[in-house]
């Protein structure tokens, strides 16, 4: 089976294409910037900002399956530059809709189609509190103009090997040099490790699932909470980990303080338990065991 992953340097797609058994599926990536790896015959670089790519891209590869992680994601940027923002998530996900229409496109949605309230199930109507949000949604509702197609909305977490960012790197490079840091402790979210959020959508398609379906762990912790638990899993001094307030906060787009996806009606669909958060602490832990590299790239960069 033939697999092309958009947005490939990213942190979700970066992740897929590492935990993906080549054996089993031959992997095409694209980007905006240069493969990172040494990739030249799968990788097509494209830019989505420019409509005559995904012709190209079309003749690069003719894919069984598209998991399109290609986004704007910094939300406050999406709030000040919104037609950027609409053009990359919203005009390009339509783009590669009608360039791959007989194809199976699993598009990784966000926890952020949902606004404040509690209404954040498989059932309720989506209603986001930042434009980020909106254009996720935006793009979901393309994306089901083929009913083929899949909705992932998901809070993925991982390390960003390429690049020192993302809400893990950051947590653990502080963790690692003593920094102090502040993290929200009147946010919620249950967040999934990206190789088992991966582990998921290959059963997604495996069953030929369609339609919208909620990817995430089973539990509610504070963004503050999770780091405590994890370093304390990981038996680092959490000390200088200090709370703060999301309410207390000037960010420029407006955040959601419950980011809990429920689970029940998908864990339901696909048969089976999404894991605890010891599951996704287990695998950051074997992660920075087995990797020499990934400790002094958190530190160094
Ligand atoms: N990480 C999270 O917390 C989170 C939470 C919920 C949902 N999601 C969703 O998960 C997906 C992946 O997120 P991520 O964390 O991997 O984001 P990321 O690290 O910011 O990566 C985004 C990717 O999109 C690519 N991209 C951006 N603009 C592009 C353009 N104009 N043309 C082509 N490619 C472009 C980037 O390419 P280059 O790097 O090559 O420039 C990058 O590979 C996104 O759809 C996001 O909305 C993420």
């Amino acid at each position: 089976m033939n697999i092309l992953i958009t947005g490939s340097n990213g942190m979700v797609g970066q992740n897929f294409y590492k935990n993906l058994d080549k054996n089993k599926f031959q992997v095409y990536l694209t980007s905006r910037s240069k493969c990172n790896i040494n990739l030249n015959n799968y990788f097509f670089q494209s830019d989505f900002e420019n409509n005559n790519t995904f012709k190209n891209l079309k003749n690069f590869v003719n894919p069984d399956i598209i998991i399109h992680c290609a986004a704007m994601t910094n939300v406050d940027l999406c709030e000040t530059d919104k037609s950027r923002a609409f053009k990359i998530n919203v005009e390009s996900t339509k783009s590669l809709l009608d360039t791959y229409y007989d194809k199976k496109i699993i598009y990784i949605s966000s926890d952020a189609v949902f606004g404040s309230k509690d209404n954040n199930d498989l059932i309720d109507t989506p209603n986001p509190d930042n434009y980020y949000g909106l254009t996720k949604l935006k793009s979901e509702k393309i994306i089901l103009q083929n009913s083929n197609n899949v909705v992932v909305r998901t809070t993925p977490i991982g390390f960003n090997y390429l690049n020192n960012s993302g809400f893990l790197n950051w947590a653990l490079s502080s963790l690692i040099l003593k920094k102090s840091i502040k993290l929200f402790d009147d946010v919620y979210f249950n967040p999934i490790h990206t190789s088992l959020l991966l582990k998921y959508i290959l059963l997604v398609i495996q069953i030929n699932l369609k339609g919208v379906i909620h990817i995430n762990s089973n539990f509610k912790y504070t963004k503050y909470k999770f780091v405590k638990l994890l370093a304390s899993f990981l038996k680092i001094d959490s000390s200088h980990v200090l709370n703060s307030k999301l309410s207390k906060a000037n960010l420029v787009a407006k955040r959601n303080k419950n980011q809990i996806l429920k689970l029940e009606k998908s864990e339901n669909l696909l048969r089976i338990k999404y894991p605890d958060v010891n599951e996704n602490f287990l695998i950051i832990l074997n992660e920075l065991k087995n990797n020499n590299k990934l400790k002094n790239f958190l530190i160094k960069n």
